[in-house]
């Protein structure tokens, strides 16, 4: 299977066929074997890319900047300190000098218009490194990483995403799950639960995917038979602190321990989370959090991270194969 996906935007999952993902899909193990293998071939050669950072990262960023460097390229990442980004200069002024003088531009930042607006004014390739809508990089490593683990085909497989239904994951998840073909559960209270219009899209996509689309509230219920668990943090960046009380009020309920993943009934079921995760104290957000509401783990107990099902820094590993594989598809 071939296709040509160069000078394409990779804003949301859903600007792709489910075809075309397949395609990303196999490309990136292809990257990854060839790696392991010392056979990898640099076709990145003498391109210029700029990665922005509104917001923070650590795999987004890592994995373009390997990504690049490891397909022979060249990487310049801007964030707000130090260059005129926002203080001095809007974003779509910036797409346009930095249209003039790279080939493709990663964006990380708030609104999905914002990365839709940089791709319009810049002129070349601009992937979405995450928005408050869509993470769809994020989503290419997962399913990669599920159908590694499974060894089946996606549209064998379940996942249930349990937490913040409105967010960038739960939405990136449900746009990947569908065009895939997979049975898709997103558990949620009501009050959390996906935008409506995101979803009836996506029934009318399952219609030809042959996906099985659940939005649940009872989280026992949803797990049931899923092949994966997924969850994400209760509070994404860029929401405000005052947030946090309400949140862990509602999602309590839905944190993923033990007793969770035995709901599943199925011994083989693994553990996803995007990362970073609050699993112990051991960073300042959760001392902080600790002392305010007396909690040592929010949405994954430290138990179920560190166990044999969890395959998070597999997926994390795999932001870097998927990347590759989307900037030398549309790069190269
Ligand atoms: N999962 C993810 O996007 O991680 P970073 O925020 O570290 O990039
Ligand atoms: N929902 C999280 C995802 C982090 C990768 C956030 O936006 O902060």
């Amino acid at each position: 299977m071939s296709f040509n996906l160069r000078n394409r935007s990779l804003l949301d999952l859903i600007d792709f066929s489910p075809r075309e993902v397949l395609y990303l899909l196999d490309l990136a193990a292809e990257l990854k074997r060839a790696k392991a293998a010392g056979t990898e071939v640099q076709r990145l050669k003498g391109k210029n890319v700029a990665l922005i950072f509104e917001k923070a990262s650590t795999r987004t960023r890592c994995a373009f900047e390997v990504a690049v460097h490891d397909q022979g390229g060249h990487v310049s990442t801007l964030d707000s300190v130090g260059t005129q980004l926002g203080h001095k200069e809007s974003l779509k002024d910036t797409a346009r000098v930095l249209g003039r003088m790279f080939d493709g531009i990663e964006y990380r930042g708030f609104h999905q218009s914002v990365v839709q607006d940089i791709a319009r004014c810049s002129h070349v390739p601009v992937w979405n490194g995450l928005t408050d809508e869509a993470h769809p990089t994020q989503v290419l490593a997962d399913l990669m990483t599920m159908a590694e683990f499974a060894q089946k085909p996606l549209h064998e497989l379940s996942f249930c995403f349990l937490g913040d239904a409105r967010f960038n994951m739960a939405c990136s998840l449900l746009v990947g799950g569908t065009q895939m073909g997979m049975d898709v559960r997103l558990c949620s209270p009501a009050a959390l639960a996906p935008p409506a219009a995101l979803l009836a899209k996506m029934r009318e996509l399952a219609l030809s995917t042959g996906a099985k689309i659940r939005c649940e509230t009872d989280p026992r219920r949803a797990v049931q038979g899923a092949d994966f668990v997924y969850t994400d943090v209760w509070v994404s960046m860029g929401e405000a602190d005052a947030v946090w009380q309400q949140r862990i009020e509602q999602l309590l309920p839905y944190q993923v321990n033990r007793s969770l993943m035995e709901a599943t009934g199925k011994p083989s079921s693994r553990f996803m989370h995007c990362l970073p995760a609050f699993h112990n104290l051991e960073t300042e957000q959760g001392r902080q959090v600790h002392e305010r509401f007396g909690l040592s783990e929010l949405e994954v107990s430290d138990e179920v991270f560190e166990s044999e099902t969890s395959i998070v820094f597999t997926q994390a590993e795999n932001r870097l194969h998927t990347i590759k594989a989307v900037l030398v598809a549309t790069l190269a």
